[in-house]
Parts: C-alpha cells; structure tokens; sequence
C-alpha cells in the first residue's frame, strides 16, 4: 500500500510503498490529522517515541468498513499509524460516527479538542468557575475555549500571542481575549489554567496571576498540556509556598488508556453535532512532503486524505 513513511527523524515523511498492516480489521483510511503530537512522534521528540523506523506517521483518524461505515479510531502502534491507505483498526479504539459525518472535521478536530476535554473532565475533576487557556490561539487553544464553556464554566479567559487570532475568540464563547500583558488584570481569582505554551509565557503568566489574588488560599489547578513555546519551565520556589498552587499534567500517561478511550463516544458526539468551529484543510496523501514542509495557515488543521 502507500503511505507517508519516515525513514529518518530528520527529515519530513515520503509518499511511499510500505507493508500492508495486520490485524483481523485492516480498514481503508479516509482522512487522518497532521496534529503538533504527529510532528514529534516523527521526528523521534515525543516522550512515548520508541526510536524505530522507518515508521508511519499518523496517531489518529477517521476509517470506513467494508459495509460503508466511519469510524473515528486511535492508532494503537507507533510504527504503522493512520497516514495510510488502510490502517488496522481496534474496535476497542474506536467510535461509530453518523451517517452524513464530516470525516475531515473530525480527523481535525478530534485531537485538539480531546486535550482540553480530558484536561478537564480526567483532571480537573472540573465542576465549573473560571478557566484560562493559555495558547487560546492555537487549534486545541481555540477548542479548549469552546469546550470550556459547553462544560459549564462561569468565566472563560483566552490568553495568546497573535493580536488578530485573539479577535475571534470572544465569537468562539471567551468572556475575555487578552496577551500575556493583561493577564494578572483579568485573571486573578481563575480556578483552572490549561497551559498549551510552558517556558517563558507560563511563567509570566503564572507570577501575574497569584501576584495579583485576592485570597491567596483560593485554589488554582495549573494543567500542563502543550509546550508549544518551551520543554521546560522555571518555577520560583515561594510561588508554591504563597498560594494555593497545584501543578499537574493532561496526557498520554496521566490518564490511562482506558480513561481516555472512555471520553472518546462524547467527544465524538460533540463534534459530529457541529457545535465546535473547527478549521480543517484536507490535503491528498501523495502531497505529504509538501504539507510537512509548509506550516499550516493559522488556527487551520491540515487533514491528509488517502
Ligand atoms: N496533552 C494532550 O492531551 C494534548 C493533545 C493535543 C495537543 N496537545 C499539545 O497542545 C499543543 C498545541 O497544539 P495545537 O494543536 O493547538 O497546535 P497549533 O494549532 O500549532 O497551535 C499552537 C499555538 O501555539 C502558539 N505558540 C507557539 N509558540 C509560541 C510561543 N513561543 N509563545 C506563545 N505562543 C506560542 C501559537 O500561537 P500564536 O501564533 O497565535 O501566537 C499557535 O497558535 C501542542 O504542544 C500539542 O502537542 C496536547
């Protein structure tokens, strides 16, 4: 079959012949996204990476049966993933979607929106109250705003970088869009922040904040999911010490499996109903060493389609 296929970390993935999956269900491949998490299992910087090539890149997607169904479904292997013309496919890693589904959409969407989902719903424990998204800009930045008001929050603060994406978020549910400068003036008493950015911003943003609380023993869940701006983060010892800081992380690990796939029936449901805006570019699998090389527009999902 053909493939995008990586046979080196450094360089993007090939259109190419590859080895047919196995499995008792090898499904036709419609559409699978090229999400931030897809990069780094490519390139070998992901921290479930295993080393191994060549390998096909490709975490999730959306498949069809031989009876015409589509299924949303999770790769269960990190060297035959979903950017392929077929894909084994476990029914235990997988939802039925409606007839009438956008398959690109939902290759799109459903990665982004999963982090701020689980983020909350496995970690959070989220009962409502008011949530920052730092990285409010970025696809899971801009679901995680959406997905933050349908659970019910009181207050929803989108902080990000770029001044003309930051004007769409108040159309996508933010009761507040700010940069970085402006975050200790709108978010002091925030219950929950979901962090895609990490380094530098996270600490600006962490120091502005519980500098500015009004009760310091006011609970603050700090929750890691993305580190699109930096890998590491200096943390000042007494910010710990002088307010009611938690730090914990979303991801593959932190929630198990189980969990996770426990969430997918009503991610799905959510999606498919089209509540979420979702910005989705589908681009033909044979065209992926262009697609790897050009960075999507922003706030757009590239969807390679088989
Ligand atoms: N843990 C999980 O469950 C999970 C699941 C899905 C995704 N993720 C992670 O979430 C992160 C975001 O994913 P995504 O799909 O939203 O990616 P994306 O669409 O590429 O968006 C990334 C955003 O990061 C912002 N950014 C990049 N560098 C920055 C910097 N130095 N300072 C401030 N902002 C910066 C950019 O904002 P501007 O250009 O607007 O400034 C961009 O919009 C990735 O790290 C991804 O791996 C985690």
């Amino acid at each position: 079959m053909y493939a995008a296929v990586v046979r080196s970390f450094d360089e993007p993935p090939t259109y190419d012949v590859f080895p047919e999956p196995t499995g008792s269900d090898v499904l036709e491949v419609v559409a699978a996204g090229l999400h931030p998490r897809v990069r780094s299992a490519a390139n070998g910087t992901h921290y479930t990476s295993e080393g191994s090539l060549p390998m096909v890149p490709g975490i999730d997607g959306v498949a069809r049966t031989a009876e015409g169904e589509l299924l949303y479904f999770v790769a269960d292997d990190n060297t035959t993933g979903t950017m392929a013309e077929r894909a084994a496919v476990d029914r235990r890693r997988a939802v039925v979607l409606p007839e009438g589904t956008d398959p690109v959409a939902v290759a799109a969407g459903m990665n982004p929106a999963m982090s701020s989902w689980i983020a909350l719903r496995r970690r959070a424990k989220f009962q409502g109250g008011s949530v920052l998204v730092l990285g409010a800009t970025g696809n899971a930045g801009q679901l995680a705003v959406q997905i933050v008001k349908h659970l019910g929050a009181s207050n929803v603060i989108g902080v990000g970088r770029d001044p003309e994406r930051l004007k769409l978020l108040p159309s996508l549910g933010a009761d507040e869009a700010v940069g970085l400068d402006a975050v200790g003036a709108v978010a002091a008493d925030v219950g929950v922040v979901l962090d895609y950015l990490w380094g530098e911003p996270t600490e600006q943003a962490m120091s502005a904040i519980l500098h500015a609380r009004s009760d310091r023993a006011l609970p603050l869940t700090w929750i890691q999911i993305g580190s699109m701006a930096a890998r590491e983060l200096t943390l000042p010892s007494y910010l710990l010490r002088a307010a009611a800081l938690t730090v914990i992380g979303s991801g593959q690990g932190s929630v198990s499996g189980r969990d996770i796939l426990a969430e997918l029936p009503q991610l799905a449901a959510l999606i498919t109903s089209g509540e979420l805006a979702i910005n989705a570019r589908p681009v033909p699998l044979a065209e992926v060493g262009k697609a790897w090389a050009e960075p999507a527009a922003p706030g757009e999902r590239v969807v390679l389609v088989p």
